[in-house]
C-alpha cells in the first residue's frame, strides 16, 4: 500500500487524537497477569497492537474486542510461557511478555523483538534487571529466557535510561517477594500509565514519573477497567503536521503536560502554540525559523519527533542542528528527504545539517520506520506537487486513519494500491 497526496495545501481543523501506542503495548502485557478480566478502553486500533493482541491469544490468553477501541482480556487462560510466533517476531514490544510472564509464572521465553529498524537496541538492561530480582535471563538460541524458583524484589540501576527495561522490570517486579528500587528509571508519560494500571491491579508502585521507582511485590494482581493514555507522539505529529503546511491546528484529547517539549521547539521556530485543558492549537502563518535539537529521554524532546522536527526545518529559513542521543541510526529517511528538495547532511550518523530550504517538491519516497514514515507524509503535505510514500505498513505500525485524520484537515492525501490508482487520484484532485 502507498499513500499519494497533492501538497501545499495548509491544515486547517481539529483532530481527535488516540491512546498511545507505546503505552497499549505495555498495558496489553500486563493484563494477562491476573487470571481476572482486564478490560482496556481507549486502545489505538494499530498494527502493533492488533499484533500484539493476536500474540496475546497464541499464548492462551482469552482477548474480546468490545469496539473497536476496547478490549477485555483475560490471562487464566494461558497455557504456554513459550512466545515465538511471527507476530511476537515483528513487534519490538513483545518484550513486555517476558516482565509479565516472569512475574506471574516465574518464567518466560520470548522470541526476539524486531520492531523498527533504528539502532542496535540491546535488551541487556532489561536482562540486568530481572537478573536482580533473582531470576536467570539470557540470550538462548534466539529467545531471551528468564526464569526464577523464587522471584525476589531487588535494587537496579539502569546504565542507559531505557522505556523498554523500566516497564519489563516494573512488569516483574509487581509480582515478586519484597521491595524493589529501580534507579535512573525512564519518566516517559507511558512508563506512568503502566504504572497506574498495575496499580489499580493491586500492585504498590511508588515514584513511576520520576528517576526513581520503588515497587512493593504483591503475591497476586486483580482485574481492572483502564482507558490508555493520550498519545504524545501522534498529537506531535499532527501539530508538526501545522507547521509544515503552515496551517492551524488543533489537537484535541491530548495531555498538553506531554507535548510541552514539542510545544516549545514550535514556538522557538516561531508558531503559536495555545493549550487548553484537554487540546493543544498550533498555528503557523509563515515561513518556519531555524533552531537546534537535540532528542533525549522524557522530558526532553522526543526521538519519537525527530523526523518529522527534521522535515520543518528543512523548508526553515536558516540552518538548524538536530542531534540525535536516543538511537544510532534515525537519519536513515534523509536520503529520501534529499530527493524532495532538503540539504541536509547527516555527521556521523548523529547530527544533522539542515539548511532550510524555500520549499520541497513531491517525489517517490520510502518509509523507511514509523516516524520516518510519518514524516515524509507530512513533507509530502508541505511539498509542491505529488509525493507518493510507499512502504506504508511501518506507518500502520502506529497511526489509526493516518489519511483519513489528515484529510479531515484538509489534506488531498489518499491510501492507494497501484499506479493506476494514482492516476486516478491526480485526476481527481484538482
Ligand atoms: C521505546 O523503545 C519506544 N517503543 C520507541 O518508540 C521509542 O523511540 C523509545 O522507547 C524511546 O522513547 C516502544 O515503546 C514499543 P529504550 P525502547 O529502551 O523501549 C538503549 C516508536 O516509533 N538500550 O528507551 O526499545 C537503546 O539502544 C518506537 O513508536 C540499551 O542500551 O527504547 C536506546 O539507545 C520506536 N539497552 C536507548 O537505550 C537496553 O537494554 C533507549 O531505548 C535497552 C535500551
Amino acid at each position: 500500500m502507498q499513500y499519494v497526496m497533492k501538497g501545499g495545501i495548509p491544515l486547517t481543523g481539529e483532530v481527535t487524537i488516540g491512546g498511545a501506542k507505546n503505552a497499549a503495548l505495555g498495558l496489553l502485557c500486563a493484563a494477562i497477569m491476573t487470571d481476572d478480566t482486564v478490560i482496556i478502553d481507549n486502545l489505538p486500533d494499530v498494527r502493533d497492537t492488533n499484533m500484539l493482541l493476536e500474540a496475546l491469544c497464541e499464548i492462551g490468553a482469552y482477548v474480546r474486542r468490545l469496539n473497536r477501541h476496547s478490549v477485555e482480556i483475560c490471562g487464566k487462560t494461558v497455557r504456554t510461557v513459550r512466545a515465538d510466533s511471527d507476530n511476537i517476531r515483528k513487534i519490538r514490544a513483545s518484550y513486555y511478555l517476558m516482565g509479565a510472564l516472569l512475574g506471574k509464572y516465574k518464567k518466560a521465553e520470548i522470541a526476539l523483538p524486531g520492531g523498527c529498524n533504528i539502532g542496535s537496541r540491546p535488551i541487556d538492561q532489561h536482562l540486568k534487571g530481572f537478573r536482580a530480582l533473582n531470576a536467570s535471563a539470557d540470550i538462548e538460541f534466539g529467545m531471551a529466557v528468564a526464569s526464577s524458583d523464587h522471584l525476589t524484589g531487588g535494587h537496579i540501576y539502569l546504565d542507559v535510561v531505557s522505556v523498554g527495561a523500566t516497564i519489563n522490570i516494573m512488569l516483574a517486579a509487581a509480582l515478586a517477594d519484597g521491595s524493589t528500587i529501580l534507579e535512573n528509571a525512564a519518566k516517559e508519560p507511558h512508563v506512568v500509565d503502566v504504572a497506574n494500571m498495575l496499580n489499580s491491579m493491586g500492585a504498590n508502585i511508588k515514584g513511576a514519573g520520576t528517576d526513581i521507582i520503588r515497587i512493593k511485590g504483591v503475591p497476586r494482581l486483580h482485574g481492572t477497567e483502564y482507558s490508555v493514555i493520550p498519545d504524545q507522539i501522534e498529537a506531535g505529529t499532527f501539530m508538526l503536521a501545522a507547521a509544515v503546511t503552515q496551517g492551524d491546528v488543533t489537537v484535541k484529547n491530548v495531555i498538553p503536560k506531554h507535548l510541552e517539549a514539542i510545544s516549545s521547539k514550535l514556538m522557538e521556530i516561531g508558531c503559536k502554540v495555545i493549550e487548553y485543558d484537554d487540546a493543544v492549537r498550533v498555528i503557523c502563518d509563515h515561513r518556519p525559523n531555524h533552531t537546534d535539537v537535540k532528542t533525549l529521554p522524557y522530558p526532553g524532546f522526543p526521538t519519537d519527533m525527530q523526523p518529522q522536527m527534521t522535515v520543518a526545518l528543512s523548508i526553515a529559513e536558516g540552518t538548524s542542528i538536530v542531534t540525535e542521543s536516543v538511537f544510532e541510526s534515525r537519519f536513515r529517511y534523509v536520503n529520501e528527504l534529499t530527493r524532495m528538495g532538503a540539504t541536509i547532511k547527516v555527521v556521523e550518523g548523529s547530527a544533522a545539517v539542515i539548511k532550510g530550504v524555500n520549499r520541497l517538491t513531491g517525489a517517490e519516497v520510502a518509509a523507511p520506520d514509523l516516524r520516518a514514515g510519518a514524516a515524509l507524509v507530512l513533507a509530502g503535505l508541505g511539498a509542491e506537487g505529488y509525493t507518493v510514500v510507499t512502504q506504508i505498513e511501518f506507518i500502520q505500525r502506529g497511526y489509526e486513519g493516518f489519511a483519513e485524520k489528515l484529510a479531515g484537515l484538509g489534506a488531498q492525501i489518499s491510501m492507494v494500491e497501484d499506479d493506476k490508482e494514482i492516476m486516478k487520484f491526480k485526476l481527481q484532485v484538482v
